[in-house]
């Protein structure tokens, strides 16, 4: 647990650092709104779509899911939209973004057959994980905006996706409870864990090379603005 919670505060404290660096930044600023686009358009839709597509879908969980996977093509606009106006276009996803899906099915392939309502539960509890991350990504990210520059208008855009996102959490969290019948509740427990772990495992190396990113479009403008380099 100690491992967990140094990973959890390393991850905080460098992403939290690299947004406050972002604040003057367009550069920085369009650097972490792609990476939110990806988690939008890639990791925490495709988990929905692999529910959606799942066989025997009640018709409940299927309205559920068809509802979130709206709110995240608006949450995706709204970062395009931004995107645009900070005259950045939006770059392909890096290996590392694909890699941790791939890492989370593989961690969760052994529980496809634990529980009766079926693989959909795994599909579920992964969605929930990401979802919980999408919270923490965007509180922090408002919290800095709150703090330092409250009249950005980001806030009101990161305001607006947490709102969902917290939903999101909430409802995915409820849908798999809902699903698992009370004698596997121990597997869920068991498969809960894996998926932490490997979210954990990918924060630590994700925030770094966030940091490094950010970072280094932080020093770019800064210099520009000093007139240092022509562009
Ligand atoms: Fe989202
Ligand atoms: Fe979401």
């Amino acid at each position: 647990m100690l491992l967990a919670q140094l990973q959890r505060r390393a991850v905080d404290s460098i992403k939290r650092h690299a947004l406050v660096m972002s604040l003057r930044s367009p550069r920085a600023q369009a650097a972490i709104l792609t990476e939110y686009l990806w988690g939008e358009e890639g990791a925490e839709s495709s988990a929905l779509q692999n529910t959606a597509a799942a066989e025997a879908v009640p018709p409940w969980l299927g309205k559920l899911v068809a509802r979130q996977l709206a709110d995240e093509a608006r949450h995706a606009q709204l970062l395009r939209a931004r995107l645009a106006e900070l005259g950045a276009p939006g770059r392909p996803p890096p290996a590392l973004a694909k890699a941790k899906l791939w890492w989370l099915e593989r961690a969760c392939a052994p529980y496809r057959g634990a529980f009766a309502a079926g693989p959909i539960v795994v599909m579920l509890a992964v969605a929930a994980q990401l979802e919980a991350t999408g919270v923490r990504v965007f509180g922090r990210h408002l919290a800095v905006l709150e703090e330092h520059a409250a009249g950005d208008p980001l806030a009101a855009i990161v305001r607006s996706i947490l709102a969902d996102e917290q939903r999101h959490a909430r409802s995915c969290a409820a849908a798999v409870e809902k699903l698992v019948h009370p004698d596997e509740q121990a597997a869920l427990a068991e498969l809960r864990a894996r998926i932490a772990r490997v979210d954990r495992a990918f924060g630590v190396t994700i925030a770094l090379g966030y940091w490094l990113l950010v970072a280094s479009r932080a020093l770019r403008d800064r210099t520009v603005e000093r007139g240092e380099v022509a562009s």
